[in-house]
């Protein structure tokens, strides 16, 4: 049984994995995933973090924190707004990813990139000025309790923006959705060498909770004045709370 009281179901086809299957995952598929999202989103990706990035309201000399940061692009988009005297910590659990975050920012020096688990963040209370994750919380397995760490890094007042994926609702959009994310993008996740991981990623967009109740599960984590903005005819949304 995972950390959210789930039981057998667990498995690609259902979009849910225990956490040694979404980490085993990650470190299969970090070299194929930066170019995997330019094909998927045709490069809109990076649009969409620098939003998130704003949304952070972070101020020249802060400290940010980019959890379940991959290969590090949402953390170099908090480098550029906190500028040369703040610091962005940038974590994963994921081995190979955090190889690629490394790499990416070895001319960064603002930005340290550090082994956690979203989970159980080895930072102190109120430590940080924001936090983000961009395409992280879908796969955390215990959604309430890495919203909660989240909200306990930050201090009192600070930002805590959540990009993810989401199911539009509306045609013509919602239809090509999911031809694209049903049957494109798995072909394409076999293309690149792991059918699985790109079964996976539609199937756990489809069962994550929808804005709203993520708003809401948000608030009960410790968050406050939670808005949010769905962008990219629908497939996008950025929430964003602030720390009570
Ligand atoms: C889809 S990638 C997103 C990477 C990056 N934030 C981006 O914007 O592209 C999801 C990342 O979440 C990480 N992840 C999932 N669960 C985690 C956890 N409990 N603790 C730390 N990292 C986690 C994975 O290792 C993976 O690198």
């Amino acid at each position: 049984m995972t950390a959210n009281g789930r039981t057998s179901d667990a498995g690609p086809a259902t979009g849910t994995l225990e956490e040694p299957q979404v980490r085993a995952m990650f470190d299969r598929i970090a070299r194929v995933y930066d170019r995997m999202n330019s094909v998927m989103t045709a490069g809109m990706h990076h649009r969409w973090r620098a939003r998130a990035a704003d949304l952070a309201d972070l101020k020249p000399g802060g400290r940010a924190l980019d959890v379940a940061c991959g290969t590090g692009d949402l953390a170099l988009e908090l480098a550029d707004r906190v500028g040369p005297g703040g610091e962005v910590v940038a974590c994963d659990f994921s081995e190979q990813m955090l190889e690629l975050a490394r790499a990416k920012a070895a001319d960064r020096p603002t930005v340290r990139i550090a082994w956690a688990n979203a989970l159980e963040l080895p930072y102190r209370d109120d430590e940080f000025a924001a936090a983000t994750v961009g395409f992280g919380v879908r796969n955390f397995s215990d959604l309430e309790r890495g919203l909660s760490e989240l909200a306990r890094a930050v201090r009192p007042g600070g930002k805590v923006v959540i990009l993810e994926m989401t199911t539009p609702t509306r045609p013509p959009l919602s239809t090509f959705f999911s031809v694209w994310f049903d049957r494109v993008v798995p072909l394409l996740g076999r293309l690149a060498g792991d059918g699985d991981a790109f079964t996976y990623l539609p199937r756990s967009v489809q069962r994550f909770p929808g804005p709203r109740e993520l708003a809401a599960t948000m608030e009960r984590c410790g968050l406050r004045d939670i808005r949010y903005v769905i962008t990219a005819g629908g497939i996008i949304a950025i929430h964003v709370g602030e720390v009570a």
